[in-house]
């Protein structure tokens, strides 16, 4: 690859389900520029799924192609990237185990993440070490391609500083091996759930990069607006008005401002301004879809772009593990 070695760019997601646009507007948005201008390498983080999901297993192959082709549509570009899935890279697992014999248990056990989730999650037994020991799999997952920029939602800032402090701690003991990568954040992007929630699958008040106008259509529809704007009539305020920050990410400035008036003043009602919206998103979503038909009718390409970049990665894999090896006199 003619990069710079020393601007490459890692990031990987967890095969849970189909994609929405809180995921695309909170991350995946950064990947598709940074393929162009840094070697970069993106992974489906199959066993991470499985540090909550282990009871049942039985639904990841088809995630883990759901995930790629949401990305294919999405703009990643085969031959700019490798794209390949963690689990076929058997390095990640060596280097998480040495990782983890110089990682203190405290600093995971404090990690905001890992407290939050055991106390929200509660359909699930999440007792176990490989839960705790997601930060650790993270950090062998990162440095393991040595890169400079990190590209990931806002909600990993916390996986990616332990990143930096297991690389850190490495370095002081055995010499300069790791780089401390970065993360790369888009754009304060608010998107939140049709309900005014989160957007979460487990919520099921998503949009899904997937979705076809026919099943956008009555999600809008149903979507909160100002809840002060009872009538037509009522003048509205877009600032506590759900649909609003989508306008931002999807409709152009002028429009954006015309309907800003027209919310304030109440000439333009919600139904129409909705109808806005329906027009902006077929638009953004529209080359996705045509990406997706493509992949979808052929499986054949998918696998092989998994097959070659899991060839790619493992290559970058050994070599790093040669140098960690000689590092530690293993
Ligand atoms: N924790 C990430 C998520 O939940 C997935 C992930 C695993 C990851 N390993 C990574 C992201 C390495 C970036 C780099 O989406």
């Amino acid at each position: 690859m003619n990069h710079d070695p020393n601007s490459r760019t890692l990031s990987g997601m967890r095969p849970t389900g189909p994609l929405h646009i809180g995921h695309y507007f909170g991350a995946l948005k950064n990947w598709i520029p940074m393929q162009h201008t840094t070697a970069s390498f993106f992974f489906v983080a199959d066993w991470h799924a499985l540090t909550s999901d282990y009871a049942d297993t039985s639904h990841i192959r088809e995630y883990v192609n759901g995930l790629v082709i949401d990305w294919l549509a999405a703009g990643l570009d085969p031959e700019k990237s490798v794209i390949f899935r963690q689990s076929k890279i058997l390095e990640h697992a060596e280097l998480n185990l040495l990782l983890g014999m110089l990682t203190p248990v405290s600093w995971l056990e404090r990690n905001p993440t890992y407290k939050e989730q055991q106390q929200e999650i509660t359909t699930k037994d999440l007792s176990n070490f490989g839960f705790l020991g997601y930060p650790v799999l993270m950090a062998s997952d990162i440095l393991m391609y040595r890169p400079k920029w990190v590209p990931v939602g806002q909600d990993q800032l916390p996986h990616l500083e332990l990143t930096r402090e297991i690389a850190r701690r490495f370095n002081s003991f055995y010499g300069n091996v790791f780089p401390e990568p970065e993360a790369r954040l888009t754009p304060a992007a608010k998107c939140p759930g049709l309900d005014g929630r989160k957007m979460s699958k487990s919520y099921g008040n998503g949009i899904f990069l997937k979705d076809t106008p026919k099943e956008i259509e009555p999600k809008i529809r149903g979507m909160f607006t100002d809840p002060a704007r009872l009538r037509r009539s009522d003048p509205g305020n877009p600032d506590v008005c759900n649909l609003y920050p989508y306008h931002k990410l999807l409709t152009d400035e002028a429009t954006q401002k015309e309907i800003c008036e027209g919310c304030r003043n109440a000439t333009l009602g919600c139904v129409d301004c909705k109808k806005i919206f329906m027009k902006s998103l077929e638009a953004f979503l529209e080359p996705l879809h045509e990406r997706r038909a493509y992949y979808e009718a052929h499986p054949e390409i998918v696998s092989d772009i998994l097959e070659s970049g899991n060839k790619a990665a493992r290559a970058e894999a050994a070599a790093t593990m040669a140098i960690v090896r000689d590092a530690m006199h293993l």
